[in-house]
């Protein structure tokens, strides 16, 4: 098994960015991403309830600070468990019987006859989604699964709205996911459902987009000014009595093979 983690893929140059996104974010991910880590529990709940409890063979991609990890670990007993991240330094979070396989799942050699293949808040990142995904299914054994958490279109509109460039490459919305898949996947599980979180003002709103590392394709830098106008821009456009909305638009795909 450790053949595999010896040989860490490379990300694309417009990864780097997301990975030192994530990296940065690391040490306040797991208490800021409130989001995210609910995601990863209703993932884990409807999985749990179609799957079979005990799986010999398991991959979990884009892992992070473990959200997901926690739920397939407490609700599913796991022969053989493998967990990935972009980021190396994800490592430290996965349990100590994984075997940590860093660098971009992408390109990432696969371990192969899985039974099931899982990922949350992670799917929106890449950039060939039907290309990978394809590739990920076919190293499922039949009667595998997968289940997967992403983002739909409306997924952070408030900052596309105002000429943010943060936004992820892959927002798919819920029925879109049956094109994504490949044809020897039966669909058992596919939903959708906005959250929104408020903020204060837009110092909080950037604060947490930084400490969730969600902001990859974005400027780091804010000045003063561009701060202010970014604060008026979004006040005047999306302000409410409760303060600045963002919105999150998660997707949960669970798929069977044949
Ligand atoms: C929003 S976090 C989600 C983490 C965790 N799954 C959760 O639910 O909290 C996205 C994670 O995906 C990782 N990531 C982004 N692009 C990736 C890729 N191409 N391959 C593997 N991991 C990736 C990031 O490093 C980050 O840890």
């Amino acid at each position: 098994m450790t053949d595999l983690s010896r040989r860490p893929a490379l990300p694309r140059p417009s990864q780097t960015k997301v990975q030192q996104s994530f990296r940065r974010g690391l040490d306040s991910y797991h208490q800021a991403a409130t989001h995210q880590a609910d995601i990863a529990a209703q993932l884990g709940h409807r999985l749990s309830d179609l799957a079979p409890k005990h799986l010999g063979r398991v991959l979990e991609f884009g892992a992070g600070t473990g959200h997901l990890t926690q739920q397939i670990t407490k609700r599913l007993s796991i022969e053989t468990l493998w967990i990935n991240d972009l980021v190396p330094e994800s490592a430290g979070f996965a349990p100590p019987e994984a075997t940590f396989l860093p660098g971009p799942i992408e390109t990432l050699v696969l371990p192969g006859k899985l039974d099931l293949i899982c990922s949350a808040s992670t799917v929106q990142w890449i950039e060939d989604l039907p290309g990978t995904i394809k590739r990920l299914c076919a190293h499922l054994a039949p009667g595998g699964w997968i289940a997967l958490s992403g983002f739909g279109a409306a997924q952070f509109h408030e900052l596309r709205e105002l000429g943010s460039t943060a936004a992820a490459p892959s927002y798919v919305d819920a029925e879109a996911w049956r094109d994504v898949l490949p044809s020897d996947m039966t669909i058992k599980h596919l939903s959708q459902g906005r959250q929104v979180a408020w903020f204060a003002d837009a110092r909080a709103l950037l604060r947490h987009l930084r400490e969730t590392g969600v902001n990859g394709g974005a400027s780091q830098h804010w000045g003063p000014q561009a701060l202010k106008t970014f604060e008026s821009d979004y006040r005047r456009r999306f302000g409410t009595p409760q303060g600045l909305p963002l919105t999150y638009d998660p997707v949960w795909v669970i798929a069977r093979k044949s």
